[in-house]
């Protein structure tokens, strides 16, 4: 195939020039410069022609048929997915290096395989050996499995068509190493993610094979990283967690077939990412009860009601300045519930080192979770401990009000369901036709200083 012509477009001003530059000449922009396609001759007459076929059709008539989703044993990836793997849908992973998405997929890609329907695993990081230790530590053997070593787009799915008929799926490791040499830019470079990501989207909505894309993330936030490929692809999940910790939470951020922001739940082992079906469980697994500075809360990661155990710990500050220390929680909101505490509940934190810590190195961004960690504070502070058999979920706004949360009654049935008998919420909540499971005493709290003093009872 003759190499097709390419340019280099700013996209500040959308100037475009015959060869890279470091700055746009036009607008003067610095690395702007990306390289594009021309389009051909055969493209722009069939963007010129309507399809007829495609008419417009009234709502009532759009036939739904359900969708056949191919089946996942992995459950909780099945239930990020929405249920299941959608044919001709792409998928992309990310998550930062190291975090485990080739794992991930190499048990994905095992458990979509048959013999009769083979997953290609095409990797451009790893050799075929390289893979075949990590699925030999992984328990996974047997020829379901297809692996391949390549990077240019267009080798990749030749490979792939000739497999096609029977083809369950593609997997693409990672898409940052993917090129095409219709472009002369270097992998990974923002132009060329961009342009292979759309051709294996093509590709997958022609042959109706689900592929799955891995795209890095790095902390700098890349610039080539699966935020420009978002509005490509269908599906997009990330895989997070604390490197320091097991737990890996899978969590979708897009999906044009299922709920966003669903959420699962692994542990990272020797034998690879095992499913945790109870997370609430597990992440107050190690939790020692009746010591000062914990308190329950009640997140919600996606539809799902979380328990996890929220420390903290106020020490003395030696210096003039004190310190502030999260971990698993926004340091603004830390900020802002410190500084309630002291303005209208009184407690003298403005003397105090803080520390905040979410058990399991999850990260928190909900503000449903401020009200434990207001209570782990004063417990901490007032060195009492909080009753082990209560739960807390509510938001804590500038006036020291309790404010209400979103899906209260999915969370008070998992605290229930994990054998909290007292629960304290948002007092604006408890008229409102509100069933709570048996066994479980609601504490309805307006302020944070009345709920200091139901969790930590009168001061000692
Ligand atoms: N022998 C092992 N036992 C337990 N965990 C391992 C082992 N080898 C690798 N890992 C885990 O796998 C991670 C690497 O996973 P990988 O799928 O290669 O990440 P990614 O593809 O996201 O860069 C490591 O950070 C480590 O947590
Ligand atoms: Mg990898």
């Amino acid at each position: 195939m003759a190499k097709r012509e390419s340019r280099w477009v700013c996209q500040q001003c959308n100037w475009s020039y015959a060869r890279h530059m470091g700055r746009c000449p036009n607008c003067g922009a610095w690395d702007s410069l990306v390289e594009v396609l021309l389009e051909t001759e055969a493209n722009t007459t069939t963007a010129a022609t309507p399809r007829l076929s495609q008419r417009p059709q009234p709502l009532s008539q759009v036939d739904v048929g359900a969708v056949d989703r191919i089946p996942v044993s992995m459950r909780e990836f099945a239930r990020v997915l929405g249920g299941g793997l959608v044919p001709g849908s792409i998928v992309l992973i990310g998550g930062e290096p190291g975090i485990g998405k080739s794992t991930l997929l190499l048990q994905v890609a095992a458990a979509l395989g048959a013999a009769e329907r083979p997953v290609l695993y095409v990797s451009g990081e790893e050799s075929p050996q390289q893979i075949k230790m990590r699925a030999k530590r992984l328990g996974i053997q047997g020829d379901p499995l297809y692996l391949l070593s390549e990077t240019e787009a267009g080798a990749i799915l030749a490979q792939a068509n000739a497999m096609l008929p029977t083809l369950q799926a593609l997997v693409v490791d990672s898409v940052q190493t993917v090129h095409t040499e219709d472009l002369t830019s270097a992998a990974g470079n923002i132009s060329q993610v961009r342009e292979c990501a759309a051709r294996f989207q093509r590709w997958a909505k022609e042959s109706n094979v689900p592929v799955f894309l891995v795209g890095h993330v790095t902390k700098e936030g890349a610039i080539a990283g699966p935020k420009v490929l978002e509005h490509i692809v269908d599906t997009v999940l990330y895989l997070e967690g604390d490197p320091f910790h097991t737990y890996r939470l899978l969590r979708s951020v897009k999906n044009r077939f299922g709920a966003t922001s669903e959420v699962g739940v692994f542990e990272m082992q020797e034998q690879g990412l095992t499913e945790v079906a109870n997370p609430s469980e597990a992440f107050l697994a190690e939790r020692m009860v009746n010591v000062p500075g914990s308190a329950i809360a009640v997140t919600l990661e996606g539809t799902r009601p979380l328990l996890v155990e929220i420390q903290a710990l106020a020490s003395h500050t030696s210096f003039g300045n004190p310190r502030r220390t999260v971990n698993g929680l926004d340091f603004n909101r830390l900020l802002l519930t410190i500084a309630v505490l002291i303005r209208r509940v009184g407690l003298r934190l403005d003397e105090q080192d803080v520390f905040a810590n979410v058990v399991g190195g999850l990260q928190i961004e909900e503000p449903a979770a401020d009200l434990a960690v207001a209570v782990a504070l004063a417990s901490s502070l007032r060195d009492q401990p909080v009753p082990a058999d209560l739960a807390v979920v509510g938001e804590v706004g500038l006036s020291g009000e309790v404010r209400s949360v979103g899906q209260l009654e999915a969370r008070l049935n998992e605290a229930a369901r994990l054998g909290f008998t007292k629960i304290l919420i948002p007092r604006a909540m408890q008229n409102k036709r509100l069933r709570p499971p048996q066994g479980l005493t609601l504490l309805p709290v307006r302020s944070v200083g009345e709920a200091i003093d139901a969790a930590l009872g009168p001061k000692r």
